[in-house]
């Protein structure tokens, strides 16, 4: 039997799924029944959810599309102690807890997606979801492909060694230092001159191991990630002996998307205000306050 118009639709339509993962908002609105009469229909359809507008431009999920239903997709890494982690099955973590209670103020249901550190922001400019919130320092590298939202804390690079003498960038030549691929850590280490070797790895956590193995000198990372270390592991070795750099750390959404950072920078404010809430959730975690001052 010849292949209708509905045939072909489907055919492509199933191709397109199996190549393009597709944010659950499209999914969600763009269901409907083929017949011959829809096909045309749906091939515009495909277009729109490969995100095409009929003038060719990338599409964006706006905030009333996701107002409309009603939730929003946030992605995370889960392996940055204590920013965003698993206890157990759970997700949790500051910026879990700080997402999850602005995105309340937004009057939106929250849903998590968690992936690998270097796969976030490359999804957002899919409008795989809709937010990542996973420590980015804002860069000016970063906000060419993305936006950022206001920050929610300000920390820094840390150099944490088991060689006291390891102060500073200048104490690092010669030596070989472990970070968290696509961090910026990895840009800080690869900027120091007469470094031996940085050796980047997907996670943090693996990073820090190096180092406690002797397969490194220094591991860089965040300064309250050192710190919890050292507060919830016994006998590693570590210590943080200086600072590399400080950065403003923040959420992000599609590059231009400027209506759902403003509702969520509206929300954030809200909440970082004199006793919004913040400045109690930053003393159970950090026993400071962390915003950028
Ligand atoms: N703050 C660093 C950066 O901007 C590291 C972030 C790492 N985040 C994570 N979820 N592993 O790149």
């Amino acid at each position: 039997m010849p292949m209708g118009m509905a045939d072909i639709a489907e055919v492509l339509w199933n191709d397109f799924l199996q190549h393009n993962p597709i944010n659950p908002h499209w999914a969600n609105r763009d269901r409907f029944v083929l017949s011959n009469g829809h096909a045309s229909m749906l091939l515009y359809s495909m277009l729109h959810l490969a995100g095409v507008k009929s003038d060719g431009q990338r599409k964006e999920v706006t905030l009333d599309e996701i107002k409309k239903d009603g939730k929003i997709i946030v992605a995370t890494e889960g392996q940055f102690a204590p920013f965003n982690y698993f206890e157990g099955t759970k997700l949790t973590g500051f910026e879990v807890e700080v997402a999850e209670l602005v995105v309340k103020k937004m009057g939106l249901k929250l849903e998590w997606k968690t992936l690998g550190f270097d796969a976030l922001l490359t999804g957002l400019g899919q409008d795989r979801w809709d937010m990542v919130i996973a420590s980015h320092g804002i860069t000016e590298e970063r906000a060419k492909a993305v936006t950022f939202t206001s920050p929610h804390y300000c920390s820094g690079g840390a150099i944490v060694t088991k060689n006291p003498a390891l102060k500073t960038a200048n104490d690092l030549a010669g030596k070989v230092l472990a970070v968290q691929t696509g961090s910026s850590y990895l840009d800080a280490a690869q900027k120091i001159k007469g470094v031996k070797e940085v050796k980047n790895f997907p996670k943090d956590p693996d990073a820090q191991a190096a180092v406690m193995a002797g397969r490194a000198d220094a591991w860089i990372t965040d300064k309250f990630v050192v710190m919890d270390v050292l507060k919830t592991q016994k006998n590693t070795g570590l210590q943080a002996t200086g600072m590399l750099f400080v950065e403003k750390i923040a959420a992000a959404v599609g590059k231009g998307n400027q209506g759902l950072a403003d509702a969520y920078n509206k929300a954030l404010g809200e909440y970082m205000a004199k006793g919004g809430g913040y400045e109690a959730l930053s003393t159970k975690y950090f026993a400071e306050d962390v915003r950028c001052k």
